[in-house]
């Protein structure tokens, strides 16, 4: 049955409810539409709006019907929306008092009610599984603290890294993640319900009551705007979009890093997959395809940006467009984190490739120029003979832990014996021990710091 075919002398035509209905994607929301009914009739009951034995009556047999669906025993089928599949089930089970329910409340309120429960959840298993991730990245780090790698800028060797730092670099990313939906989740968590179709109620109701049965901080205020936000949807799923742009640059590491060209890192057979024409070809399908999803949850953003932008005030049905966003972008996103979990997990580091390669293309040039700093000389001299040692070097096939000590010598006399030690790549990485710099003290410090940070986001 539909909720308001009553004014109409017409049945509507099949193609048009196929159009309108939203219960082939919001089923999704059975769980949190029917403990909202649950909180709603309980409130009813208790401020006598309807007789209590009807809310006790009502609540009892939603409890019931929540654990056939849960069981498989109740197929969610055959209605416009969730809401009114709910409702529909609710009369045939109990008749006439079922039709209380809907008490002073609106669709409008209600379905706005379901999507910040559900996206509250949400957020709470999006940040279960970045916190996972982080873990896994700790393991790594703890267990390369000694290991040295090349840090790049432009896709050029740079400088020395340690290959620790490397890793804690994406944990802090994820941990920036958790802490915007965290934040997110504060914005979320403001009940609409008793907002109605858009005005509020002339019932007495007990709106605060209905919010602590729910678990929701705070209750909306203003009711027109409390029926037509969806802002909490839009900041979702930047969080997702930013989250993902995180994955998909490390990703996009693990594919180079991966490569034959470079060899720092090898993905297990059980996370790569072949070529069904080139049998030497092992493909890092994996991270290319979270590269590849993260397009679309951007989209989903945006989507979701445009459906808001040209809305009058307050609830208009486009706003049934922020279901698939917000669910889809949730499958994606969880989906994401939990395979490359388990693909990070499985990954090996050739570490002697990687400080191989740290130690060549004279990335500690920045070092020899610092050594000059520190004996006096201003940084842009010191910047200028660095360059021409390094031109030297060029010209005459040399590197610079391979260059006489006279050869420095006769670029500046403030070079001393301990120049050909201080130009080693590992030299280098030890000497960086600013905060946040790449010493091993440095790189123990950001591991410690990371899990301090990781543990207060979860300490309640
Ligand atoms: N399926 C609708 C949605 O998701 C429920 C609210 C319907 N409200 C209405 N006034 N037609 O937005």
């Amino acid at each position: 049955m539909k909720l308001w075919e009553g004014r109409f002398t017409q049945p509507s035509a099949k193609s048009a409810d196929d159009f309108n209905q939203s219960l082939s994607f919001d089923y999704k929301l059975y769980w949190h539409d029917i403990l909202a009914s649950i909180a709603h009739v309980k409130m009813l009951g208790e401020t006598q709006i309807i007789p209590k034995e009807d809310a006790d009556k009502i609540s009892d047999t939603l409890v019931n019907m929540l654990a056939d669906i849960e069981k498989g025993n109740l197929e969610i089928d055959g209605a416009e929306d969730i809401h009114t599949f709910v409702e529909d089930e609710l009369t045939k089970r109990i008749g006439a008092v079922g039709k209380k329910l809907h008490t002073a409340r609106s669709r409008n309120d209600q379905v706005a009610t379901d999507m910040r429960l559900y996206t509250k959840d949400s957020i709470v298993n999006v940040c279960g599984h970045l916190k996972t991730l982080v873990e896994t990245l700790l393991d790594i780090a703890n267990n390369n603290v000694q290991f040295i790698m090349p840090g790049y800028t432009h896709m050029r060797r740079a400088q020395p890294i340690s290959v620790a730092q490397y890793f804690n670099a994406y944990s802090e990313m994820f941990l920036r993640d958790i802490e915007r939906f965290t934040d997110c989740y504060k914005r979320t968590d403001v009940m609409p319900l008793g907002s109605c179709a858009l005005a509020g109620t002339d019932l007495p109701i007990d709106r605060r009551m209905t919010a602590s049965l729910l678990s929701f901080s705070e209750i909306s205020q203003n009711s027109l705007d409390a029926v037509s936000d969806r802002d909490f949807v839009a900041e979702y799923l930047f969080c997702c979009s930013t989250m993902m742009a995180h994955l998909s640059r490390f990703c996009e590491d693990l594919i180079l890093y991966s490569s034959d060209e470079f060899g720092f890192i090898e993905i297990a057979d059980e996370y790569s997959t072949g070529s069904s024409i080139m049998p030497q070809k092992k493909n890092p399908d994996i991270p290319e395809l979270i590269r590849g999803k993260t397009g679309r949850v951007y989209g989903y953003l945006m989507g979701m940006l445009t459906t808001i932008k040209g809305l009058p005030l307050t609830y208009n049905k486009d706003l049934q467009e922020d279901k698939e966003a917000l669910f889809n972008a949730e499958e994606t996103v969880l989906g994401c984190l939990s395979i490359f979990n388990e693909l990070l997990q499985h990954i090996s580091l050739d570490t002697r490739k990687m400080r191989t390669a740290a130690a060549s293309g004279f990335s500690t040039a920045t070092d020899v120029a610092d050594y000059l700093v520190q004996k006096g000389m201003p940084f842009r001299d010191a910047h200028a003979v660095t360059a021409s040692i390094v031109r030297h070097c060029i010209d005459n096939n040399k590197t610079l832990d391979k260059l006489d000590l006279f050869v420095y010598q006769s670029f500046s006399s403030l070079f001393e014996e301990d120049i050909l030690t201080r130009v080693r790549a590992n030299k280098s990485v030890e000497a960086r021990k600013v905060i946040g710099g790449s010493a091993r003290s440095a790189v123990r410090e950001n591991i410690r710091s990371i899990t301090k940070r990781l543990n207060r986001m979860f300490k309640d």
